[in-house]
């Protein structure tokens, strides 16, 4: 067996901080709380109810991934964050409207004391969204020494012992790399010059690695994906990982996308549309904001289907790709989707997908999973972008060489094998022509 990584203890308490306590972080944190006392179960979560194997398929070795690696217990975590609105968990997940009230009440005492603290925000990043529970500082740098005082506080006061942060705030408007991103001094030069190019998400998350925190973002913005960060989170042996919470009609398209390919089966086209009525989606209503997320979820068939390397099957394929701001569905989307395949002397067929799904009971195990295996990431100094987190994003970070890997099971594969490397388990490559020996 090889060494494996050595790997400090989840001693003592772990923070997770959440700028933006909207629909998918009150899910998160009323789920957490409601698993904790036996109200619900984790469904969704890798970290909480996935197993790995490990060995030959004939061991028979097969633990629980948290029985396996060493995480973060449920009853350890602690929650803070910051919003523009002052409401509690409580009141703002009666408001977002996913959970029932009646589970609400049930776990009123505890989440009803965890209060948003005032916001870094700037409306012209997210136009569609206005708030007065916010920071006033002269500049950019200076928000972020106020955000570091509040991770500051936060870890005293709860005496914890690591905290990690996860990006669940609005997506912001579309913001190309500029060349004050390219190095740390240029970077904050910027911030202290009020650049437009430095969007309030990347003052959350340069205050996280600046106070030894990991960070991901579950939004589509750039924020910690510019060199400035990604060297800044290295240098400080932070892990950073990112972008948006691969959920509904992505999470399907990339399930699909790969049995097409695998069956080497033709695309013509690719229509998705959908919609919802909560605040994401009104925010998504805005061009600007929308812009952020198209890119988000367009990249993804072209890097699954590899047109370049199949040009027969998958050479200029229409992909379309529509939200809706539709108040009536609240958080409870429809997505539909139409995709034109053919096969066999190019006979074209149709495949249908009407999915109504949830988008915050989709996304609040994913942030789950990601404070705790961001935070195990850091127990075994792992730095800079985790690419092995890619399974939970639809624009997953990587190497600036690289292309990133969007297909679900290659992602599977990746994280379970950093898991076997970190424990110094063989790493399952399915080969298995041992067996017939
Ligand atoms: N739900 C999903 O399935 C899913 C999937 C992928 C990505 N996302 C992204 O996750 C984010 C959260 O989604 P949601 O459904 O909870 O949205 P939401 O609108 O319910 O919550 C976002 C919260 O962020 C707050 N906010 C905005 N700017 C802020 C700032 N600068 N600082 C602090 N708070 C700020 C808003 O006031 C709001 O309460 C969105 O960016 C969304 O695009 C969600």
């Amino acid at each position: 067996m090889a060494k494996g990584i050595e790997v400090a203890k989840p001693t003592g308490k772990l923070g997770v901080l959440l700028p933006g306590m909207g629909a998918v972080a009150t899910t998160f944190i009323t789920g957490v709380v409601a698993v904790r006392r036996g109200l619900g179960q984790p469904i969704g979560s890798l970290t909480q109810m996935g197993t790995i194997r490990l060995g030959k398929r004939t061991e028979k070795r097969i633990p629980k991934i948290k029985e396996f690696v060493e995480l973060a217990d449920l009853n350890d975590l602690v929650f803070g964050g910051w919003d523009i609105f002052p409401e509690d968990v409580y009141s703002a997940a009666l408001k977002a409207g996913v959970l029932k009230k009646d589970l609400l009440d049930q776990v009123k005492d505890e989440i009803s004391q965890i209060k948003p603290w005032k916001a870094v925000f700037n409306k012209n990043y997210v136009k569609k969204l206005d708030g007065d529970w916010v920071k006033q500082a002269t500049n950019k740098y200076e928000y972020a020494q106020l955000l570091m005082e509040d991770i500051q506080n936060f870890k005293e006061k709860n005496k914890l012992d690591r905290l990690v942060m996860i990006w669940c705030a609005s997506t912001e408007v579309f913001l190309k790399k500029h060349e004050v991103h390219e190095t740390i001094e240029s970077f904050e030069k910027a911030m202290k010059e009020n650049h437009p190019a430095i969007a309030p998400s990347m003052i959350y998350a340069y205050a996280a690695i600046m106070s030894g925190v990991p960070f991901a973002n579950g939004a589509p913005n750039l924020t910690v994906d510019i060199p400035a960060l990604t060297e800044l989170a290295k240098e400080k042996v932070v892990p950073i990982a990112g972008k948006d919470f691969k959920t509904g009609q992505t999470l399907m398209k990339t399930i699909i996308a790969p049995g097409l390919k695998a069956r080497l089966l033709g695309l013509h086209g690719w229509f998705s549309t959908n919609i919802l009525g909560n605040r994401d989606g009104e925010v998504l209503d805005d061009p600007e904001s929308f812009k952020t997320k198209e890119e988000s979820k367009l990249g993804v068939l072209d890097y699954i289907l590899q047109p370049h390397v199949y040009p027969e099957l998958y050479q200029g394929f229409y992909h379309k790709v529509r939200i809706n701001y539709y108040p009536p569905r609240g958080d409870n989307k429809e997505g539909w989707d139409n995709i034109d395949i053919f096969g066999w002397l190019g006979y074209p067929m149709q495949i249908k997908i009407d999915f109504l799904c949830r988008d915050s009971i989709l996304a609040a195990p994913i942030v789950l999973d990601l404070a705790l295996f961001l935070d195990l990431a850091q127990r075994c100094r792992m730095k800079g972008i985790q690419e092995w987190l890619s399974f939970y994003f639809k624009s997953p970070m990587c190497a600036p060489e690289l292309y990133p890997e969007h297909d679900l099971f290659i992602q599977l594969m990746k994280l379970k094998n950093t898991l076997r490397y970190i424990k110094g388990e063989e790493l399952i490559t399915h080969l298995g022509l041992e067996y017939y020996d």
